[in-house]
Order: structure tokens, then sequence, then C-alpha cells
């Protein structure tokens, strides 16, 4: 073989490498029950994310700026404890039995009445008083990432039926993909979505309100004062909702409009435009400061922004590591908040024999100033 082609052969196979990334498996310690929790790294060209097994979680997102320089751009704690600690944050994990609120708890399926613990004023918030997101997950490696399951047994939470997520993370080119599966034995109601922050400027590097935001939305779901939807589908036209067309987050988030002031600050949930089930654009972050650029992709119907209003600066587990208002901003790809009790939004039933597949992708790239 002439010199020449080896280091064709070689060239090609450091490609190759490259491209497939790698994904990695380390102790990220131990629950007080004694279980064990996992944290796995996925690397590829442009991105590498850490996922733990409690709580499903992402735990860091490590993406270049417009100068090369890398972040890590979601928010977090540096060790396990801090996320036992914080049970109202949610930091990266994937929430359920049922993302966002369901009005008092109450739900009934084919007749039934069930009742699920009331956890955020009269209402159940993100599956209950132990959600998914406290649980240690299941977990193996895969192609280019790691899969997540949790069985959650029949009455878990008062919900009906045991359900079984397959939740698996993946990288490619910069992008982190979600892939739910989700099946039942029983009919029951189920919304899954991943609660990440982001801040494009990186973890404590100040709010998110310089960030421009686009959302390919024309509705969104107001709320009454327990942010519960009120059921109207309202236009966002000539409201602070619209951000039809990249807007600064912080522009009207303090304007005089009933429905941020119940919510202090943006926490609502817009209906995206295409149809519940194909893949669409939900939305696209800029922050001028760095350059970063995440655009979400998802089958979801609606996407929550929240802009972290209830995060208050208190210090959670032994590093006391600490997040202010605004510092990060979620955008929960999902069915709507208290659908079981809209029979008019996109259902949130699941019955026996069917699998609810689900796609989000977080892209990240960069923008030139
Ligand atoms: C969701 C809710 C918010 C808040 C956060 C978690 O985004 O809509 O009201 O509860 O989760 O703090």
């Amino acid at each position: 073989m002439t010199k020449r082609w080896l280091t064709v052969m070689l060239l090609s196979m450091t490609t190759a490498m490259a491209a497939h990334g790698s994904v990695t498996k380390a102790a990220f310690g131990t629950t007080p029950d004694g279980t064990a929790v996992d944290i796995y790294t996925l690397k590829s060209d442009g991105i590498e994310a850490a996922i733990m097994t409690y709580g499903a979680r992402v735990v860091s997102i490590k993406t270049a700026d417009r100068d090369g320089k890398v972040a890590n751009v979601v928010l977090g704690y540096s060790a396990l404890d801090g996320y036992e600690a914080d049970k109202s944050s949610y930091f990266g994990a994937i929430v359920g039995r049922y993302g966002n609120r369901i009005a008092f708890g109450k739900f009934s399926i084919d007749g039934h009445q069930y009742q699920v613990p009331t956890n955020n004023n009269a209402n159940s918030l993100h599956g209950g008083t132990v959600g998914f997101d406290q649980l240690v997950w299941q977990a193996h490696a895969v192609a280019e990432g790691v899969e997540m399951t949790l069985v959650s047994k029949d009455g878990d939470q008062g919900y009906p039926g045991t359900l079984t997520a397959h939740v698996r993370y993946s990288v490619h080119h910069g992008a982190l993909r979600i892939d739910y599966s989700i099946s039942t034995d029983k009919a029951t109601v189920v919304n899954l979505t991943n609660h990440s922050y982001f801040n494009l400027a990186g973890d404590g590097q100040g709010t998110i309100l310089h960030d421009e935001l686009t959302l390919l939305a024309d509705q969104y779901t107001p709320v009454d004062a327990g942010l519960i939807p009120t059921g109207v589908l309202a236009p966002v036209e000539g409201t602070p909702f619209d951000f039809r067309k990249a807007t600064v987050i912080g522009k009207r988030i303090d304007d005089d409009n009933e429905q941020l002031k119940i919510a202090g600050g943006y926490d609502h949930n817009w209906v995206l435009r295409g149809k519940n089930g194909e893949v669409k654009t939900a939305a696209r972050v800029y922050d001028p400061a760095s350059g970063r650029v995440l655009t979400v992709t998802t089958t979801e119907p609606g996407v929550q922004f929240y802009t972290g209003n209830f995060l208050d600066g208190k210090a959670f587990g032994k590093a006391g590591e600490s997040h202010v208002k605004h510092s990060g901003l979620c955008l929960e790809t999902q069915h709507f908040p208290d659908s079981p009790n809209h029979p008019a939004f996109p259902t949130t039933e699941l019955k026996p024999g069917e699998t609810r597949h689900s796609t989000t992708t977080f892209t990240f790239s960069t923008q030139a100033k």
C-alpha cells in the first residue's frame, strides 16, 4: 500500500469515528435509599450532552459560541444532592406522568373518576408529589445515545394503568434528539416532556431576557389564576404573546397584561402550527452576545414557553448552587396542559395496545454578529 493510500484510509477512519461520536457511562452518586445513579456522556460533532438516570435528566449540554468557546448551556447542579433537594425547578428532567397541570388533580376516563395528588396549590403539576423527575430510570447505551426506561405501576400517583416509558436521547451534528415511546395496559392519560432550562450564554451567565425568540404559533392557551387553561385558543396577534417574528424576550415581559401578571412572566402553552404528530419547527432562540442559536423541532402540538419565573436564587445541595429569576428558559414540547378536562384539545389518552411516539430535537448553531 502506498503512503498516500494509507493517509487517505487513516483520514477516513478518523472522520467516521468523529461522525459516530461516543457514549460513555460513569457513576453520579447514590440516592438516600441506596440506588446507584449513572450519568451518560454523549459526544458528537459540535455537541456534548450528559444525561443521568435520576429523572432521566439532561445535566449539561456543551456547545461552542460564535468564537468557538465551549460552555454548558443548560441550568443544573454539579452533584446529585442539588437535584434531589430542589423539588420545584425540575432542571433537565423528564416530567410525568402528566407534564404541566391537571385542574384539581381530577379527570375521568370511560366514566371512571381519578384523583391525582394536588402538589401545586389546588392543582396537580408534573405528575404529582413523586413524579418521573424523582425516580431512577433504567438505562442502556444505544448508537449515539442512551435509552432510559421507566415502568410506572398501575395506581402510581393515582394514575391508572402500568405505564412503560422509553425515552431515548441521541446526539447528531450539534443536535440533541429525544424520542419518546410510551405504552400502557389500561386506558390512561400521559404527557411527557423534557424540562431543560436553556441559557445560551451559559449556566450562571445572567438572564435570558436579552435573547431573541421566535415561536411558530398563531394562538396560545390563556390561563386562570391557577395557571390552568381556560379552554380558549386565543390569537397572539396584538399581544405580548406574539413571537411570530423574532422578538427580545424582555421587551414586553413587564407589560400591563393580565396573563403576564398571573404567571409573573411567560409560563404559557403555545398552539403550534402544523399537524399533531408531524415534525415542525416550534421555536428559535438567538443570544446576540454569544451568537448561539437554539432551534426546536417537535411532533407535539404545543410548547410551554416558561421564563424561569419561580427561580428565586435559593441555594441547593452541599455546593450551595443557586439560580436567579429568568436565568433560564424552558421550551417544553407537549400536549396542552389540563387536556384531560378539555375534550376540544388534542387528546392525551392512551389505550392498551397503542404506543405513543413523539420526537423533539434541540439543535445548536451559531450566528454571526
Ligand atoms: C412549568 C410550569 C411552571 C413551573 C415550572 C417548574 O413550566 O408551567 O409554572 O411550575 O414548570 O417550576
